[in-house]
């Protein structure tokens, strides 16, 4: 047990980390299992097996506890799927339990490949365009506002406000003040929609519904429970699209092996999960005393999970800087871990997947046609543009 806590006063949060945080968090995951920012009040963890226990055990590292960074933010989000423990949350978790099973998945491939290759054919008669803008904050925003049942009006409030809402999980800085007009009007709007009458039938939002009546969970609930799929389920594939996009463009020679074999969407999806993680990451509150890769943790202290840092742990991957064709990490924790991991992984998984297949039978070449502009929100990795130029497939 190190007697000397180990310390960071680097910025976790400055625009030079959030550009390109693996060389500093590489630098502390040698340093120590757990690193205390004196910045910021927290132990940062970077290593693989550590975060892997820490997300396992919630009796020790809660979420009830509150997983964003500020007090402000965890009392506004207190009870919700993500800030709360068994049993309370397990209770949560099994309303869209069903739905996100693969059988409930299996009923909805055809309309989310439908949905790929309908946006898909209409960029590509495009030829030159965002990819962010076209494809990438389009695709799942509609995918996850038709299996909620949200009306078509207001949806351009969704990923301007699920993105500031990400933000608002960490420190209170320039990208977050700056997108607070965004995430107002997101959470005015998502208040009216734990309303049955705004809601279309059949969908998600109608079975959280049937949750409340039923008397599984509370009407303020309820509405939260909404807010969350949809904040989850936008921002974070919106982010893993846009870096596939960026990763075409940079390395040619893997959209030559998908349009090869377009087999292999399933692995390049999963190795892009673990090489970019779009969600930088989350907190636990230590319940008692606990040692972490040989560093007490006093009660009451505050610790991130930082997934990308796991997936780059070279203990874990060799190389992990490197995004390799072959690797296909199945056991990534961009999605989390435990009992908090991601509800909608498999869903993210088809909507990727089918967007990669559409693109393998639509797209001969895409090519870049412009600067990636990385955006800065601290708490996901995400990219602001990446335009491109795609030729039809002959
Ligand atoms: C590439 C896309 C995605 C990534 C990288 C991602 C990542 C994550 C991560 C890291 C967590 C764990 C949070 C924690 O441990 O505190 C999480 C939780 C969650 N995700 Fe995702 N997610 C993605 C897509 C989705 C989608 C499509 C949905 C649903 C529509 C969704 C719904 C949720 C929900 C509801 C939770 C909270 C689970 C809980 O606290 O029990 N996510 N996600």
């Amino acid at each position: 047990m190190s007697a000397v806590r180990p310390e960071t006063d680097v910025d976790l949060f400055g625009p030079e980390f959030v550009t390109d945080p693996f060389p500093q968090l590489a630098r502390l995951r040698q340093q120590a299992a757990a690193v205390y920012s004196t910045k910021w009040d927290f132990y940062v963890l970077t290593r693989y097996e550590e975060i892997k226990a820490v997300a396992a055990d919630w009796q020790t590292f809660s979420s009830g506890e509150g997983v964003a960074l500020t007090p402000e933010i965890n009392n506004v989000i207190a009870g919700t799927i993500l800030s709360t423990d068994p049993p309370d949350h397990t209770v949560l978790r099994e309303v869209l339990g069903d739905q996100l099973a693969p059988r409930g998945l299996g009923k909805i491939r055809a309309q989310i490949a439908e949905y790929a290759e309908r946006i898909v054919a209409e960029n590509v008669a495009r030829g030159e365009f965002d990819a962010v803008r076209e494809i990438s904050r389009v695709f799942p925003i509609n995918v996850v506002g038709d299996l909620v049942g949200l009306p078509l009006e207001g949806r351009e409030k969704l990923q301007p406000g699920a993105d500031a809402t990400f933000a608002g999980m960490g420190p209170f800085g320039d990208y977050l003040l700056s997108h607070l007009e965004e995430m107002g009007a997101y959470h005015e709007w998502l208040e009216g929609m734990g309303d049955r009458e705004k809601l279309v039938p059949g969908g998600w939002g109608e079975k959280i519904m049937d949750a409340v009546d039923a008397g599984k969970i509370t009407p303020l609930q309820g509405t939260r429970l909404i807010t969350a799929y949809l904040t989850a389920g936008m921002d974070t594939t919106v982010n893993a699209i846009s870096a596939l996009f960026r990763l075409f463009c940079e390395r040619p020679e893997i959209w030559a092996a998908l349009k090869a074999d377009p087999s292999l969407a399933a692995p390049i999806f999963e190795e892009t999960m673990r090489w970019h993680s779009p969600v930088v990451g989350f907190w636990r509150v230590a319940t008692r005393e606990a040692t972490i890769g040989g560093v007490t943790i006093p009660a009451g202290s505050k610790v991130m999970l930082n997934w990308g840092a796991a997936n780059h742990d070279p203990a874990k991957y060799d190389n992990p800087d490197d995004f390799q064709l072959d690797r296909n990490p199945l056991d990534h924790v961009a999605f989390g871990y435990g009992p908090h991991g991601c509800a909608g992984q498999g869903l993210a998984r088809m909507e990727v997947v089918t967007l990669l297949q559409a693109l393998a039978a639509q797209v001969d070449s895409i090519e870049p046609a412009g600067d990636v502009v990385v955006s800065m929100n601290p708490i996901v990795r995400g990219l602001k543009s990446v335009p491109i130029r795609v030729t039809a497939a002959s």
